[in-house]
Order: structure tokens, then C-alpha cells, then sequence
């Protein structure tokens, strides 16, 4: 028997190029309000529905339906008990999901949402344990992307509660930032009725920053765009490190993820015929193949997922990558890149 043919729909929109210092101004997307009351209402009636974000594509569910949750999982292959992000349209909506919120959340959710920010909260009874992976507390996240924050009103307004949503790719691989992408990833396993929002290319293009908000000072459990340099800016006190604490409850935390089928080199030279990934400023070595020429960090962080699917559908074996130096978003390059290259 041939393999049925899925109508999965996928509702498109040009988006705008924008910076992310644009970000929090109005932007006016060309997924119509009716795609998006659409796809509201499948995630109220529990389908899957893939949005953008600022950061990467997720994979949404309602985060109340038991059953829509536990095909997040089947869908990725994801082990089951890996918690999952809600995503909520507002700061508003945090109490029904967190208790014992200390103030330096607040003031961090204040400061940086809507943005690729998550934080990790103690949780409320409306958080269960297929959600939180058993554990006593949920990561929150209010995303910055129009088509996503549209969405997440038009569900909360039909009568929802945040949205479960992990990067909508296969357990382990690279993270979408294309709808193309979303659907090379997960389009086999996607059923009628499911749908894939497209709202273009990913801004930031690298998954948020994951802070611990369950202790007296926050923790960073997975740097992003959101930068230590600017929580502590924001909280005016050293936030500690520690990116070991939740290594098994945390899959974006294990030593491989992110990893395309090609293997990635760090620093060497690369031969004819291999992948380069660098800054604009270092030279293609002759006959290497370049993956992206950033100019800057944002640019290479936004372009990072699709030059390394991109070495993938080049069917290249091996990706030689000058890792970025310094703080802020170099970290999280490089912290994805190193992920990258472990298996
Ligand atoms: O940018 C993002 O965060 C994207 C977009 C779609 O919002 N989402 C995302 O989800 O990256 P995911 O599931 O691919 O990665 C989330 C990470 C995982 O490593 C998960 O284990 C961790 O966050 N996480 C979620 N809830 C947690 C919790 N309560 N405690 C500790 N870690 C948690
Ligand atoms: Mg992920």
C-alpha cells in the first residue's frame, strides 16, 4: 500500500525583514486573521499546529489536552517525560501558570517579554506532570513573533491555556527556522487536520534563553539571545551559571542535540569539497563550499540552522565551523555548535 497523501495545510505569509531592536514595534503580518482564527481553533479542538517564532518554529499543542500533548511527542520521537515550554500571550496570564514568583522574574518577564526569553517557574495545578516532565516546575515563555502572538490571543479569547510548544523538529536534529524546514522535518508525521503556520525566516534564528527562576537567583540553563550581560543589566546582581543542573531533564541541555548529519570540525582548515561556516570575515578556504558569510553575531545566529541543513541537502560528510569569541550571543553560538558537533 502506497503512503497516504496528508493534507496538512500550510498557510503562508511574505514576512518583512526586521531587526530584532524592531521587534517590539507594530508589525502587521500577512497571515490572514482568518488563517490564524483557524488555526486557533485546531489547537482548541487538539491538532498540531507549527507557528513562528522569533527564535525557531514550534510545534504547538494545547497544553490542557493530554492527548494533543502526547503527539508533540510521537511526532518528534521525543522520549516521553522531557518537559515542555508553555507559551502564553502575556505576562498577564503567568499566574495560571506559576505560584511563588520572585521578584526578579517578574522583573526579567517585565524587561524582556514578549522575547526569546523562558523561564522556569514553580508551577500551579493547571501545569501537569505530561507537561513538566513530573517536575514541580514549567517554563513559561511569551514569544515576540506577530503570527504567534496573534495566535496565542485568538486561543486564549476562544477559551484556551497556553501553548505546548518544543522546536518543531525531530528529537535530536536541527531546528527549523523556514516552514520549508518544518516540513522536511515533520510533514510524514503531521495528520489531516494539523497545520503549519508560515510566517518566513526565524529572526533570531537560535532557541531562548532558559532561565531558572526556582531558587534565590536565577540561573541560566540555556543561553540565547537574551544574554547574562543583560540579566544582569536588568537585575543589577551576578546571576550564577550553571548549565549542569537539569543536563537529564533537559533535552536542549544534553551533550548532542542540534546536530545535522554532517560532522562538524571546529577551527581547522577546510579541504576542497567540505562545508566553512564563519564570520564574513575569514576567507573561504579554496574549493571549500561556504554555508553563510555573517557580518555580524545576530546574523550568524540566523542563519546557523539553515546553512547546516543546507550542508545536509549538499550531502556534504563534513562542516569545518570558526566558532565566535566572546560573550553574549557568541556563547550561545557556540554552546549550539559544540551540541552540534557531539554524538
Ligand atoms: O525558543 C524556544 O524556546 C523554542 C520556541 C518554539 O519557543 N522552544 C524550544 O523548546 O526550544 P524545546 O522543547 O525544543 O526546548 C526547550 C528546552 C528543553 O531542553 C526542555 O527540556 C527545557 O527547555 N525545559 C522545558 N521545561 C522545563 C522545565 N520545567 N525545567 C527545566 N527545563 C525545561
Ligand atoms: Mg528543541
Amino acid at each position: 500500500m502506497g503512503t497516504r497523501r496528508r493534507r496538512v495545510s500550510v498557510i503562508r505569509s511574505r514576512s518583512k525583514p526586521v531587526k530584532w531592536d524592531d521587534l517590539r514595534m507594530e508589525f502587521i503580518s500577512n497571515c490572514t486573521a482568518d488563517a490564524i482564527s483557524n488555526a486557533a481553533q485546531a489547537l482548541i479542538d487538539g491538532h498540531l499546529v507549527t507557528f513562528p517564532t522569533e527564535t525557531v518554529y514550534g510545534l504547538g499543542a494545547n497544553a490542557t489536552n493530554e492527548k494533543a500533548v502526547s503527539r508533540i511527542y510521537s511526532v518528534k520521537g521525543r522520549p516521553v517525560g522531557h518537559p515542555l515550554i508553555v507559551h502564553i500571550s502575556s505576562i498577564n496570564k503567568l499566574d495560571q501558570w506559576a505560584t511563588d514568583i520572585p521578584d526578579y522574574a517578574i522583573k526579567l518577564a517585565r524587561e524582556f517579554w514578549p522575547g526569546p526569553m523562558t523561564l522556569i517557574l514553580p508551577r500551579t495545578d493547571l501545569a501537569k506532570d505530561y507537561i513538566t516532565g513530573g517536575q514541580n516546575n514549567v517554563g513559561l515563555r511569551v514569544p515576540a513573533q506577530p503570527i504567534a502572538l496573534a495566535l496565542l490571543k485568538k486561543y486564549e479569547e476562544l477559551g484556551g491555556h497556553g501553548v505546548a510548544a518544543p522546536s518543531a523538529n525531530k528529537f535530536g536534529a536541527v531546528s527549523p527556522t523556514t516552514a520549508e524546514a518544518v516540513s522536511e522535518e515533520l510533514r510524514e508525521n503531521l495528520e489531516d487536520n494539523d497545520l503549519i503556520l508560515d510566517g518566513g525566516q526565524c529572526l533570531v534564528g537560535i532557541e531562548s534563553s532558559i532561565i531558572d527562576c526556582t531558587e534565590s537567583a536565577p540561573k541560566m540553563l540555556r543561553p540565547g539571545a537574551i544574554t547574562e550581560e543583560m540579566i544582569e543589566l536588568t537585575l543589577e546582581k551576578k546571576s550564577e551559571k550553571n548549565f549542569e543542573k537539569l543536563e537529564i531533564k533537559a533535552p536542549g541541555l544534553l551533550h548532542s542535540h542540534y546536530a545535522p548529519k554532517a560532522k562538524i570540525y571546529f577551527n581547522s582548515i577546510a579541504e576542497p569539497g567540505e562545508g566553512f561556516l564563519a564570520l564574513s570575515k575569514f576567507q573561504t578556504p579554496a574549493g571549500a563550499i561556504r554555508l553563510a558569510s555573517p557580518t555580524t553575531l545576530e546574523q550568524y545566529a540566523k542563519d546557523l540552522y539553515s546553512a547546516l541543513r543546507s550542508a545536509d541537502h549538499q550531502g556534504l560528510a563534513k562542516v569545518v565551523v570558526q566558532l565566535p569569541e566572546g560573550p553574549g550571543l557568541a556563547e550561545a553560538l557556540r554552546d549550539r555548535l559544540t551540541k552540534a558537533a557531539a554524538r
